[in-house]
């Protein structure tokens, strides 16, 4: 699978929100209310002070689903993880450029394995850091949060980056933006640029899941 075409804007709920001891309904849930990416945060309790999900699960959750695996890696050394991911099953790898100093290598090496890619950059990070390697990665990934937990509060000056963001990459690439989305800042994000909305709480901590990504979108449309 591959990341939808740009030119939609899509909700991909974070599973790192939801009941893990039924994850499978958690997931068919969000698939038939129409999200088709699902966002897998990985944390290595060292880049972040959290752990979370490896490419065991990955590998059990592919065989539930079609959805598009957008796995956010917030860990160091990404290149040494990458391959698993890819072999479990995931469609996208987003790793952050505040853990490498050689991001194009390791984008050859996911292109090279049929596997796009996404560059993060955490709310104190400037755009100036991925300027330069912005045109060879398929999606840019804004911090909103700092990286490690879900349910935080929203950071409108790093979402302002996304602007800037947007005029660099030019319409082909997808710019998400990843913590405290919910239907009130949705369609501030979108309106600088944003495309691709990833949402934990927003969601997974909604009884109907269906209900509360149609309420983001309604929020876009109507504000937009
Ligand atoms: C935070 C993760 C996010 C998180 C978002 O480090 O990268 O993807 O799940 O959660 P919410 O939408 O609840 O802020
Ligand atoms: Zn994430």
């Amino acid at each position: 699978m591959r990341l939808p075409k740009t030119g939609t804007i899509e909700i991909a709920p974070s599973i790192l929100a939801s009941d893990f001891a039924k994850l499978g309904q958690e997931i068919a849930e969000v698939e038939a209310a129409g999200a088709k990416i699902l966002h897998l945060d990985v944390m290595d309790g060292h880049f972040v002070p959290n752990l979370t999900i490896g490419p065991p699960l990955v590998n059990s959750i592919r065989k539930t689903t079609k959805m598009v695996f957008d796995a956010h890696l917030m860990i160091s050394e990404p290149e040494k993880y990458i391959e698993s991911f890819v072999k479990a099953g995931v469609d996208n790898i987003t790793f952050h450029i505040e853990v490498t100093d050689d991001p194009i290598a390791i984008v050859d090496k996911l292109h090279d394995m049929d596997c796009s890619a996404g560059i993060c950059l955490n709310p104190e990070t400037p755009v100036e850091a991925i300027e330069p390697v912005i045109k060879y990665f398929d999606m840019v990934l804004v911090m909103t949060v700092h990286p490690g937990f879900g349910g935080q509060k929203f950071i409108p000056e790093a979402a302002k980056k996304i602007r800037k963001i947007r005029k660099i990459a030019g319409p082909d690439i997808r710019v998400e933006v990843d913590g405290g989305i919910d239907k009130n800042t949705a369609p501030t994000v979108v309106s600088y640029g944003a495309d691709t909305l990833v949402a934990g709480n927003a969601i997974f901590g909604q009884s109907d899941r269906k209900a509360a990504i149609d309420a983001i979108l309604h929020a876009i449309k109507t504000t937009l």
